[in-house]
């Protein structure tokens, strides 16, 4: 065969090779008629926001114990399937001085009379991930705004469907990402918004956390359940909620497309076998997920998820800019091309550079100049009434003072929509040989009506 025959054969080989590479896609169910979007709702501000909580599990247990310090928020039902779960909350609120409320409990669907008190403006639900939807949807058909935990969905005829019901009924429903508030996490958000690290391209985040000691706690074991039956990343809300904001997801910007791989199942597996005395016949999750996604803009992110392998924890949440860069684990650090910087804002300016983080008086300096305004206001509160060192505390109150405040929500149904989207979208670029996959507009032509993420706040009194 002559040199050109060969080449000839390459490029039939390499055109081959691009059209197999064409996005696998999903259905995007039409809007239906006289339905509009939810990009910048709100909803007239409120004297109080009254709170059924469903779930009351370890998460759970610590929502309701939170809620009690928020300003305007009243606790007025709660609900578990397990009667003992239900009186241990019962106790914990007159031991804190509040009334007793009324208490669902006993079967399977007693959280719907939950969800029928006409005295509830926002049920708040923290179940295992399957009753999630259902119990969403069931509220918001009642008329209430939801909150729900992460992640709030996990495929996509879940998502849809919140997002037709908060569509058409013109509720809230929020999922309770939390990790958007951790103090590293706001600050930096902030400092990117100020422009320091230039234009920020590529953003990674991750849930990293062995699990073993938490397998046993989870009610009838649904969680390992669920990693067992299911490939892909299930859980990657953490990671991809703080990494979304950075990059105006939906305010400006929107991811287009992702591939997905994983490692074989490992530990996983061998976990089911060491503590139950059998071998699972099968087990789908592989030990360590990895999802990475393109934007419309030409950005970046890259997403992992690993419960199951002897790793420190780790969000990994690091952010690259056309001018710095920040990274939060194992080592908070900034680093920075010194024209960013103002000379008169950081000790030692002259020797800033690039190649290495700032020091830690500079980032000290620089926390202080750039702390994110709810840091500011309540980031002391927030450690004191705790919830993963604050940062629940934060989520918790400004859910309740936007809604009291009539202000759009920190996250979207499209938010909730796209940072679930990843659970079955990588699990279809794996299950296809990695490959890519569309991931769809979930706001239906609405992505880039506002520019830049941002937090809303009251008009000062
Ligand atoms: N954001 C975070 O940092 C964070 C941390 C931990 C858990 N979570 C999320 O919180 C949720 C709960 O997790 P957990 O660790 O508390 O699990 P858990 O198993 O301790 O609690 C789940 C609770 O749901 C209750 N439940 C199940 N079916 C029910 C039904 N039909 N009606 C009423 N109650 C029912 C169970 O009895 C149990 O009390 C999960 O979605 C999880 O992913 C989030």
């Amino acid at each position: 065969m002559s040199i050109r025959q060969l080449l000839a054969g390459m490029a039939v080989a390499i055109t081959l090779a691009a059209s197999a590479a064409t996005p696998i896609t999903t259905t995007v169910p039409q809007r239906p008629a006289g339905q509009t979007h939810l990009v910048g709702f709100a909803t007239a501000p409120m004297d109080s926001v009254r709170i059924g909580v469903i779930g009351l599990g370890m998460r759970g247990y610590s929502a309701v114990e939170r809620l009690l310090h928020v300003p305007g928020a009243v606790v007025k039902a709660v609900c578990d399937i397990d009667s003992a779960r239900v009186a241990s909350v019962e106790q914990m609120l007159v031991k804190n001085g509040h009334a007793q409320v009324p208490g669902y409990y006993g079967s399977e669907e007693a959280w719907k009379q939950l969800c029928d008190r006409p005295d509830i403006d926002l049920v708040y639900i923290v179940t295992d991930w399957k009753h999630h939807t259902p119990m969403a949807l069931y509220a918001m058909e009642q008329g209430k705004h939801t909150a729900i935990e992460v992640p709030a969905a996990m495929n996509l005829d879940e998502i849809w469907a919140l997002i037709n019901m908060a569509e058409s009924k013109r509720l809230h429903c929020m999922m309770l990402e939390n990790c958007i508030y951790d103090f590293f996490e706001l600050n930096t958000l902030n400092m990117a918004q100020q422009g320091l690290f230039g234009e920020v391209l590529h953003t990674e985040g991750s849930y990293i956390h062995n699990l073993e000691e938490f397998w046993p706690y989870y009610y009838n074991n649904w969680r390992m359940d669920y990693n067992r039956e299911h490939r892909g990343d299930v859980y990657p809300t953490h990671g991809i909620g703080p990494a979304c904001q950075l990059l105006d997801i939906h305010r400006g910007d929107r991811m287009t497309t992702l591939v997905a791989m994983d490692t074989k199942p490992v530990n996983g597996p061998a976990y089911i076998e060491r503590t139950t005395g059998q071998a699972p016949e099968s087990y789908a999750n592989g030990d360590h997920t990895m999802t990475m996604i393109r934007t419309a803009g030409g950005k970046t992110i890259h997403i992992q998820h690993d419960v199951v392998t002897p790793r420190p924890y780790s969000r990994m949440y690091q952010l690259t800019g056309t001018k710095g860069f920040a990274n939060k684990y194992p080592v908070e650090g900034y680093a920075f091309v010194p024209e960013q910087i103002a000379a008169d804002s950081v000790p030692d300016h002259e020797n800033l550079s690039a190649h290495g983080f700032i020091s830690p008086e500079q980032q000290a300096a620089l926390v202080e100049k750039y702390k994110h305004p709810l840091i500011r206001s309540i980031g002391e509160e927030a450690k004191k009434v705790g919830g993963h060192g604050g940062m629940d505390y934060i989520m918790d109150y400004r859910l309740v003072y936007c809604l009291l405040n009539g202000l759009p929500l920190d996250m979207d149904v499209y938010d909730l929509a796209e940072w679930c989207s990843l659970i079955p979208l990588s699990a279809i670029s794996i299950e296809n040989g990695s490959a890519p996959v569309e991931v769809p507009d979930f706001t239906r032509g609405a992505w880039n009506e506002v520019h830049g993420y941002r937090h809303a706040f009251a008009p000062e009194r």
